[in-house]
C-alpha cells in the first residue's frame, strides 16, 4: 500500500517524535503511511479496485460514466489534515464547492468538521446534510440579500465580508431582522500563490477581498455598526498551491493587521486562512498537511486565536475518480482518438484549465502503448479529458479511470448538450452505495414550460404563416 520512502519517513517521524503517548505515535505512523499521494484505488491482478470492490462491478451495476469515491480515503485525508492542526485551537471547514455531495458532507461533519460555503444553495445542502450552523463560514464576493438573511437566521459562525458595500448590507439585514452578524473581513493580501491564473485569488488584480491597506478603515466602520460583531480576519489566496511560502507571506501580513486592530481596541478571535493546499495530479510535490500545519504554527507562536481552515481539494481530490467507457477508437492520419462516454460537461477541469488527470485502464490489457487524445461526445474541440497521452491501446467497450477527479469534478458538472448529470458512488470496504442517482431525461426538462401561445400550432396561426 505505502511505498518504502513513505514508510521510512513514518518510522523516522515516530523515532524523533517529541510526543510520546500511544495515540500520537499511532497517528504519526498512520499519517505518514497514508500520505496524501496514497489512496485506495489500486490494482489486484491487473484489475482496478476501489478499496475491496472491483471498479468493473460498479460499472456493471450503475452503467457509465460515474464518479467513484473511496470512503476510507476521504476519512483518512480529513483526519490527517484536521489532525495536523491538533496542537492548535482550530476548526476545519471543508470547502464544499470542491464536492458538495451530502454523503460526503455528512462524513466530514461526523468527524467534527464544519464547512466553508459560498451560496445559499451550499448552506441549504450543508444544513440538510447535518452540518452544525456554528461550524459554517460564508465567503464570496457577491452574497445576495436573501442569502445573507438565510445565513443569519440559520446562525452561522461567521461571514467573510469582501467589500465595503457588503459590510453595510450585512448590517442592514441584521438590524432589520434583529440579529447580530459575526463578521470577518476577507483581506486581499496581494500575495502571488504561483498557481493557474484562474484560481489565484489573493493578488491585487483579483476581485476577491478588501485590499489589506483599506482593511483598517473598513474594520472601524464594521466595529461601529450595531448589527455587526467583528469576530475575525480571513483570507484565501488561491488553489492548488504547491509551496508553503505564499501561505506564510499572507499569514505574516494578517498577523500585522491583527496587531494593529488590537491597538485600535478591536479584538479578533478567529483567523481564517482559507484553503488552497495542492495535491499530486501528475508530478507536483505539494507539502504534506503536517508540514503546512507546522509552518503555520511556528509563525503563529502562542497565539490565542482560533484558526479556521477551508481545505477542499486536498481532502477530496485524490479520493475520487471518474469512470468512463470507450465508445469508439478513431485512428486518424494525425493521431489516435479514444472517444469515451464522459465529456467536458462531466469533468470540466481539462477543458477549462488544461489540467492534468492521469488515465488508467480498469483492466490492464498489456496491449502496446499509443499516443492518444481522450475525447468526449460533445460538439466542441475543447471537449477532452486528456491530450497527447501515452496510454495502453484501448478497445471499444473498455473501461477507463480518470484519476484525481474527486475535487471540482461533479460539483462543476453541467448538462451541456442535454447530457443528464451522472451518478456518484461511494465504496466502503467491500460494499458500494449510490450517493447520487444518475439523472434521467425527465430531469433535463424539469421546470421548463411551453407558454400557451406556443401550444397547438397557435404560433403558426398568430404568426400569420397561412
Ligand atoms: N476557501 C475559499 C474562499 C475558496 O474560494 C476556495 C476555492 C477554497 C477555500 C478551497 O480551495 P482548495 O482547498 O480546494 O484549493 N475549480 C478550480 C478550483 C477553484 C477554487 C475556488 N476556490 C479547479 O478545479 O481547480
Amino acid at each position: 500500500m505505502a511505498d518504502v520512502p513513505v514508510l521510512l519517513s513514518g518510522i523516522r517521524r515516530v523515532l524523533f517524535s517529541q510526543k510520546k503517548d500511544r495515540e500520537s505515535i499511532l497517528f504519526s505512523i498512520q499519517s505518514s503511511i497514508f500520505n496524501f499521494r496514497m489512496h485506495h484505488f489500486h490494482y489486484i491482478k491487473d484489475e482496478l479496485y476501489c478499496e475491496d470492490v472491483p471498479v468493473t462491478t460498479v460499472a456493471e451495476k450503475v452503467g457509465t460514466p460515474f464518479y467513484l469515491y473511496s470512503h476510507a480515503t476521504l476519512m483518512q485525508h480529513f483526519k490527517a489534515f484536521d489532525g495536523a492542526f491538533s496542537g492548535m485551537k482550530h476548526l476545519t471547514c471543508f470547502s464544499m464547492k470542491s464536492n458538495s455531495n451530502m454523503a460526503i458532507l455528512r462524513l466530514f461533519s461526523s468527524l467534527g468538521g464544519g464547512v466553508d460555503i459560498v451560496s445559499g444553495g451550499e448552506l441549504y445542502r450543508a444544513l440538510k446534510a447535518g452540518v452544525e450552523p456554528v461550524k459554517i463560514v460564508y465567503s464570496g464576493v457577491g452574497k445576495g440579500v436573501a442569502d445573507l438573511e438565510y445565513a443569519l437566521r440559520s446562525g452561522i459562525l461567521m461571514f467573510n465580508a469582501e467589500s465595503a458595500q457588503e459590510i453595510l448590507k450585512l448590517n442592514e439585514v441584521a438590524e432589520r431582522i434583529g440579529k447580530r452578524a459575526r463578521v470577518a473581513i476577507r483581506v486581499n493580501p496581494d500575495v502571488d500563490p504561483k498557481t493557474h491564473p484562474y484560481i489565484s485569488t489573493g493578488l491585487k488584480e483579483n476581485k476577491f477581498g478588501i485590499d489589506i491597506d483599506e482593511a483598517l478603515e473598513q474594520y472601524s466602520v464594521a466595529a461601529s455598526l450595531n448589527g455587526l460583531h467583528v469576530a475575525g480576519v480571513s483570507c484565501h489566496i488561491g488553489s492548488q498551491l504547491t509551496e508553503v511560502s505564499p501561505f506564510l507571506d499572507a499569514l505574516r501580513k494578517l498577523m500585522r493587521l491583527i496587531g494593529r486592530l488590537r491597538e485600535m481596541g478591536i479584538s479578533i478571535g478567529y483567523l481564517d486562512l482559507g484553503g488552497g493546499l495542492g495535491i499530486t495530479y501528475d508530478r507536483e510535490d505539494p507539502p504534506h498537511p503536517e508540514e503546512y500545519a507546522r509552518a503555520i504554527q511556528s509563525e503563529l507562536g502562542t497565539s490565542d486565536l482560533t484558526l479556521i481552515l477551508e481545505p477542499g481539494r486536498v481532502i477530496v481530490g485524490n479520493a475520487g475518480v471518474l469512470v468512463t467507457r470507450v465508445l469508439y477508437t478513431k485512428p486518424t492520419k494525425e493521431k489516435m482518438f479514444f472517444v469515451v462516454d464522459a465529456a467536458m460537461n462531466d469533468l470540466m477541469r481539462p477543458s477549462l484549465y488544461n489540467s492534468y488527470h492521469a488515465i488508467q485502464p480498469v483492466k490492464v490489457s498489456g496491449r502496446e502503448k499509443v499516443m492518444a487524445d481522450i475525447v468526449g461526445p460533445i460538439c466542441e474541440s475543447g471537449d477532452f479529458l486528456a491530450k497527447g497521452r501515452e496510454v495502453e491501446r484501448f478497445d471499444p467497450g473498455d473501461l477507463m479511470s480518470v484519476m484525481s477527479a474527486g475535487a471540482y469534478g461533479f460539483s462543476m458538472s453541467s448538462t451541456y448538450n442535454s447530457r443528464p448529470k451522472i451518478c456518484e458512488v461511494m465504496v466502503k470496504g467491500d460494499r458500494f452505495y449510490i450517493i447520487r442517482e444518475r439523472e434521467r431525461f425527465e430531469d433535463l426538462i424539469r421546470g421548463e414550460a411551453i407558454p400557451d401561445f406556443l401550444k397547438e400550432g397557435q404560433e403558426a396561426r398568430q404568426g400569420g404563416l397561412g
